[in-house]
């Protein structure tokens, strides 16, 4: 069945993101938030190492390079304290959960598993798409930190470009004072900027193809309410601005993948379990 319309596949096709309001039910919503309250009440923190020291750097990374076949934690970078320790209670403090949610996770998978996702991505051309990774981001309040203007190809690389969507789920209302996403209409087709890759001697570098500033003038607010959907081409340049208010701002991802393009070796995210649909 199609969940698309021509109207708003043309939207896409122009902008390069599509927001399609009330695509989930509020009760779908509340289902992914009070699951993640259980979650992060079973997380220790303490199995978390972020601090400054070489070694603990080096765990850090392999934490992060490790996640993608698991529900691991992340931390603000604002949650700590000068000694390390954690400022607010860890409810408080988490940026975000990555990156196997929807397959690790019985209520993730269950909501992953839709097949109207599916089916929409199918709208967007894509023929056999699978779910390539998952991320329950909080966005706090007061210390949701910024993300910088980025493409999302840039962290999972795959040929021939565009054979990644993201989708990403509003679980609250995103407004500017509360960071929502910013995005440039069109900006896909400025081409790949760079990618973030698994460097030889061990953790991470970018390569960069062009160094030139994001038209950050460009850039438009995506505000929507709870429920609402938006659909980001992983060559679309977007950020979020830091959150300073009191209202957290939660959001699920998802990223889907072509099945048979080729996913680079050297992306950050590499699964060991095979990948699922
Ligand atoms: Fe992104």
């Amino acid at each position: 069945m199609s969940q698309l319309s021509p109207e708003q596949l043309a939207r896409y096709e122009r902008n390069g993101f599509l927001v399609i309001e009330d695509f989930c039910k509020a009760s779908d919503c509340e289902r992914l938030r009070a699951r993640v309250e259980v979650l992060v009440a079973e997380f220790d923190p303490r199995v978390v190492s972020i601090f400054s020291t070489r070694q603990q750097t080096r765990s850090s990374d392999e934490y992060f390079l490790e996640s993608g076949d698991k529900i691991r934690f992340f931390f603000e970078e604002e949650a700590f304290g000068a000694e390390g320790n954690l400022r607010e209670p860890k409810e408080h403090s988490i940026n975000k959960i990555g990156h196997a949610l929807h397959d690790l996770d019985p209520v993730f998978k269950e909501f992953s598993l839709n097949p109207e996702l599916v089916e929409l991505v199918v709208d967007l051309g894509f023929s056999r798409p699978l779910i390539l990774q998952s991320m329950y981001i909080f966005k706090q309040p007061g210390i949701g930190g910024e993300v910088t203007c980025h493409q999302d190809a840039t962290f999972l690389y795959t040929e021939p470009l565009g054979s990644v969507v993201g989708l990403w789920f509003a679980l609250e209302d995103a407004t500017r004072e509360n960071g929502c996403l910013w995005a440039i209409p069109g900006g896909h087709k400025i081409g790949l900027k760079s990618r973030f890759v698994r460097a030889p001697e061990g953790g991470t570098r970018f390569e960069i193809f062009d160094d030139s500033a994001w038209p950050l003038d460009q850039l438009v607010p995506l505000e929507v309410k709870k429920g609402a959907l938006i659909v980001l081409h992983s060559l679309l340049p977007h950020m979020s601005h830091a959150n300073r208010s009191t209202k957290s701002r939660h959001a699920y991802t998802l990223h889907f993948m072509e099945s048979d393009c080729h996913y680079a070796s050297d992306n950050w995210l590499q699964r060991k379990a095979k990948v699922k649909r």
